[in-house]
């Protein structure tokens, strides 16, 4: 079986080929980073439309890429949520419409449910059931993963997802949008120790995260300060030290709460080297396994959404005709594959 992924639901436009035999075909993404770089966040409406320009060019590029004519199509999978409701009914409606000209039958897919798959693109892919830490610009969550579309939630940041505190401390050293990236980079010159920022909620029972408090140490820190460029670095360092550590100890204790071996790691802040490399020396020390995507597929890409669309279209789960889309899905509310369970309610 052979399915076109598309993502639409942020500010990336993507599209992905993902073969049952053949693995993964074809996978291709534009940013529209530039296009909202200047507003310092994702303007939805611009998102919308921006989408609508480039999906069709880069569905058309994935297919010559993976050497598919549509009639080697045998399913499409959008992004139906959550995320922007605008941006994400140009990939519905879009992906909808090419199932039923193909007569294929097509999904709706959960973004984090593509995120927490997008590990089993990699060589030696974890198995279920395993412990899932989900880090991206709108959620943190760590979740008990007990087989595709089973989901319980142990612990969700209260305020901040993960990468929004990376997005706002980076705005706050000055640094482009969005920041993560950049303030990683920053981070490498920093002097350890130079600045202590608090470890959210780690002194508490549970594994939920809060980021604000933290966020707010670094403007209190600065306040006042001449930063010049080596204390933007150790800001950027402490920050970074103390996000990957509050992260990295809530997992662990997680691990050791429902005895799993297996930690999978995903979503765009899954990208930091730092976090990944905090992350392994923990399973060393518990001997678990940690899987992560490559860094190019923890960032928002098709290439999960075309996986975790084949996973339940290869078990017979299927859209009916209308074009749905939800800006909020709560992922504890999927179902594994079949029956009506998954069937996404109109609005949201
Ligand atoms: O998963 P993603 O691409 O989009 C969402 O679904 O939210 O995650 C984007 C987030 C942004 O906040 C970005 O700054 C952050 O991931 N990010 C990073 C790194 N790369 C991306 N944060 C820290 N370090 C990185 N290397
Ligand atoms: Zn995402």
């Amino acid at each position: 079986m052979r399915v076109l992924g598309i993502e639409t639901s942020c500010d990336e436009t993507a599209a992905a080929i993902y073969d049952g035999d053949k693995g993964l075909l074809a996978h291709r993404l534009f940013s529209q980073i530039d296009l909202h770089a200047k507003y310092g966040g994702v303007v939805p409406e611009l998102a919308s439309r921006d989408h609508v320009r480039k999906l069709v060019p880069l569905i058309d590029e994935v297919l010559t890429a993976s050497g598919s004519f549509p009639a080697d199509i045998n399913g499409v999978a959008y992004t139906a949520g959550p995320g922007l409701v605008g941006a994400l009914l140009v990939g519905a409606a879009v992906g909808r419409s090419l199932a039923f000209g193909w007569n294929v039958p097509s999904v709706g897919v959960h973004h984090l449910e593509g995120h927490l798959l997008a590990p089993m693109l990699e060589p030696d892919p974890p198995a279920f059931p395993f412990l899932a830490l989900l880090v991206s610009g709108g959620h943190t969550l760590i979740a008990e993963v007990a087989e595709l579309g089973r989901y319980r939630i142990l612990g969700t940041s209260l305020d901040d997802a993960a990468g929004e505190a990376f997005d706002k401390t980076a705005k706050l050293l000055g640094l482009p949008y969005p920041g993560g990236p950049y303030l990683a980079k920053l981070a490498e010159q920093g002097r350890p120790g130079r600045f202590d920022f608090p470890r959210p909620m780690l002194d508490r029972p549970g594994f939920d995260f809060s980021f604000s408090g933290l966020k707010t140490a670094v403007v209190v820190a600065v306040r006042g300060l001449e930063l010049d460029n080596q204390m933007r670095a150790d800001v950027a360092r402490a920050f970074q030290d103390a996000a990957v550590e509050t992260l990295v100890t809530k997992c662990a204790r997680a691990l050791r709460h429902t005895h799993s071996q297996t930690l999978v790691v995903a979503g765009g802040v899954g990208a930091n080297l730092e976090l990944r490399a905090q992350l392994s020396k923990m399973g060393a020390r518990l001997r678990i396994k940690v899987s992560y995507p490559r860094p190019e597929f923890c960032t928002d890409n098709a290439a999960m959404i075309a996986y975790a669309g084949y996973l339940r279209l290869a078990r017979g789960e299927r859209e009916d005709l209308a074009i749905r889309a939800r800006a909020r899905w709560p992922i504890d509310q999927l179902h594994p594959p079949g029956g009506d369970g998954n069937r996404i309610a109109d609005g949201g």
